[in-house]
């Protein structure tokens, strides 16, 4: 009966795209394996009407771990002193973009720390000679918050997409993941021009996160569907040893799938990663992931001396399929569960492309 209740929710969010707060309770404490599977089978359904079954790759580039933040759950907090800090050259990012050039990507994906060295020129640099040396690829950046402005700099340089996850949109929770001078606020903010200066933006948050109740999640659906992000990152929280979170379990991979189908059918259209947490958390997560109505991947793109220097959390992976050398595999992996891995941009759906 509980089950029929939650599946009519279920149905109700795939015709309107929104619940109440009282439903997405429901929904979000009724999963069982059986609400998450008739999540999945919608979402999937909805992600092949959207964009047929094709999995896009966007080419990781994780171009500096310096981070000026000290994030109370992330491996490349300022405070961990353990951290092996690298930056790359601009002639070593543009060699990884040639690589990923040469194997299909169209999209380049720069993502690193809040590092002051990479100044809003150096960035604007960097865009304009990925562009100059790829016309016609997206270029995309996740280099955390910044000043309007230097977004709107960005733009004009030529970034298309902007990824920056909000975290957690519930302000006790976020106080509880972040040292005091980061704020929400400034967040949402940040998100809100990136949308406004008309970059395709991603936010997203962490599964299981320490502190995470049902009302943060309710608040995360609420807030995602406010942004109407073009992206929606998703992962589960996963530990590092280096954190003040070392002793904190990791959130589910269940939890996290059962997310991704009810993102896909609150946002039809979004362009939703199997990310690599859910690579890391659980053997063939990623393919889980798509299955749940995912539809991009990012492998990493990164020179293979820094990979393991990028450690977000305890276990990244970085050399298996999810590494950019093992296309084949990856695109093996896809053709097994029904999906092609596509070469092009991927851009939104709602979006008209190269501007
Ligand atoms: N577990 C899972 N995801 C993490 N991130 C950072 N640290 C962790 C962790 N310990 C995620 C954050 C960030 C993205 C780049 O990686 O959501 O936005």
């Amino acid at each position: 009966m509980e089950q029929n209740t939650v599946a009519s929710l279920i149905d109700i969010l795939e015709r309107d795209h929104w619940l109440e707060p009282d439903q997405w309770r429901r929904v979000l404490e009724g999963y069982t394996e059986e609400t998450a599977r008739y999540a999945a089978e919608k979402a999937s359904e909805v992600r092949d009407q959207v964009y047929g079954r094709r999995i896009f790759i966007r080419g990781l580039i994780e171009f500096t771990n310096y981070c000026r933040n000290d994030c109370y759950y992330c491996g490349i907090r300022r405070g961990n002193q353990k951290a092996a800090r690298y930056r790359l050259t601009q002639e070593e990012i543009l060699s990884c973009c040639q690589e990923g050039w040469k194997l299909g990507f169209r999209t380049f994906v720069l993502q690193g720390g809040e590092d002051g060295y990479f100044t809003d020129e150096r960035v604007c640099g960097l865009v304009r000679a990925i562009k100059r040396q790829h016309p016609g690829c997206a270029v995309t950046l996740s280099i955390g918050e910044r000043e309007a402005e230097s977004y709107e700099r960005f733009r004009e340089a030529g970034a298309d997409r902007y990824l920056l996850r909000h975290e957690t949109a519930d302000p006790g929770h976020y106080r509880r993941l972040h040292p005091p001078q980061m704020s929400l606020e400034h967040r949402m903010e940040c998100l809100r021009q990136l949308k406004r200066l008309g970059f395709q933006t991603g936010a997203g948050m962490m599964v299981g996160s320490p502190g995470q109740t049902v009302e943060c999640l309710i608040r995360d659906m609420e807030f995602l569907h406010q942004l109407q992000p073009e992206m929606v990152g998703i992962g589960p929280f996963l530990p590092h040893d280096e954190t003040p979170f070392r002793g904190e379990k990791a959130g589910s991979t269940a939890m996290t799938l059962y997310l991704l189908s009810l993102v896909r059918l609150m946002l039809p259209e979004v362009l939703l990663p199997a990310t690599t947490a859910l690579g890391t958390a659980a053997e063939g997560g990623r393919e889980a992931g798509i299955l749940a109505g995912a539809n991009v991947v990012m492998p990493n793109l990164s020179p293979e001396h820094v990979r393991g220097k990028y450690l977000l959390y305890n276990n990244k992976i970085c050399t298996g399929k999810e590494a950019a050398e093992n296309l084949q595999e990856l695109r093996e992996a896809a053709a097994k569960i029904g999906f092609e891995i596509a070469i092009d941009r991927g851009d939104h759906k709602n979006t008209t492309g190269p501007v």
